[in-house]
């Protein structure tokens, strides 16, 4: 059987675009692959080295919303990275033979040394990121890493690095490969890519009258200025969870409604936020039980992270094995 390797950073409540973007997929690779999801709260660090206050509760948040989906901790190993201290030492072996202009090339670095200025990231830490990444995902001897394609090059670099170290010290890794995740765009409310730090998410957790309330709202085809003037839906950020969330007939019938000013954008949209309302009230259900007993969510990560550290420290045996320490 393959193993996945697949981790988030600890942001707190989740959003439609996370359960669109992942963690659908990780519900189907669950059923066929040992899986091992993590919360990354040591690469949260990186970047909140200085206000590192959040990164705690934002674990438990999201390990919530996790379970509250359906990922399974009896079918996958759920746990938090900080707590299985062998990352830390394979990131330090890797250290060592990774090129420092390897990661300097890397696009995401770069990408977010120029987006986030008010931060200091001039860091050793940060420059490692990927380094951390590698030994994330081989202390496990994973197979395939689901991650979007911002994350690709993460992957592409974890293979490089196994490969020098397969080469330098003796074959123990095998080479991870990208397990592309066929990401649903979900726009939010406002039309840019739907983000806690925008402001314009849907929360998994946000009660039907807050999803009323926000779906309500959200941006449409500019072009309808009035209830009269017709529109285009391939040109509505509305239109996009209709696609997600409607039935066929249901998109059919207010596409036509839209491009001849059949229908209002409020009665539009009514169609869809009832499905969403209604697709989330199995996931709110199960939260709420996990709110009334938070313990349990501490319970399933005291398990995950044994189960994980016997793992990699098995791993970590052969490595140093390996390298002849
Ligand atoms: N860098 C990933 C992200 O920002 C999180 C992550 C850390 C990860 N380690 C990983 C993802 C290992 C996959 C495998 O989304
Ligand atoms: Fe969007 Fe529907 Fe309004 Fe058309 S009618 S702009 S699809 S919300």
């Amino acid at each position: 059987m393959d193993t996945i390797v697949s981790g988030m950073r600890p942001t707190g409540r989740l959003h439609l675009g996370h359960l669109h973007g992942a963690l659908k997929n990780w519900l189907r690779l669950q059923e066929n692959y040992r899986c091992y999801f993590f919360v990354a709260d040591w690469h949260a660090l990186t970047t909140d080295y200085a206000s590192p206050q959040g990164i705690k509760p934002s674990t438990s948040e999201m390990v919530m919303d996790w379970l509250s989906v359906g990922l399974d901790p009896h079918r996958s190993t759920i746990f938090r990275q900080s707590q299985v201290k062998e990352h830390a030492e394979l990131h330090l072996f890797f250290s060592m033979i990774t090129p420092v202009p390897w990661l300097e090339r890397n696009p995401t670095y770069k990408d977010q040394l120029k987006e986030l200025v008010e931060k200091d990231l001039s860091t050793y830490g940060f420059l490692g990121y990927p380094v951390l990444q590698a030994a994330d995902i081989t202390i496990y001897k994973a197979n395939k890493v689901p991650v979007g394609v911002d994350q690709a090059p993460h992957v592409e670099l974890t293979r490089e690095i196994v490969r020098r170290f397969n080469q330098i010290y003796r074959p123990i890794f095998p080479e991870p490969e990208v397990l592309l995740t066929e990401a649903q765009k979900v726009p939010g409310l406002d039309g840019r890519k739907m983000s806690k730090s925008y402001n314009n998410a849907v929360f998994l957790s946000d009660t039907p009258q807050e999803i009323d309330q926000k779906l309500s709202r959200m941006m449409t085809d500019p072009a309808r200025v009035r209830r009269t003037d017709p529109g285009e839906p391939e040109k509505c950020p509305a239109f996009q969870l209709h696609k997600i969330y409607c039935t066929p007939e249901e998109i059919a019938e207010v596409s036509t409604g839209c491009r001849t000013a059949g229908i209002g954008c409020l009665d539009c949209k009514k169609v869809m936020i009832k499905h969403v309302i209604e697709d989330l009230a199995p996931f709110r259900e199960q939260r709420a039980r996990y709110e009334k007993d938070p313990e349990q969510v501490e319970a399933v990560l005291t398990t995950g992270n044994a189960i994980a550290h016997e793992k990699a420290a098995e791993t970590m045996v052969e490595v140093r094995e390996a390298v002849g320490l």
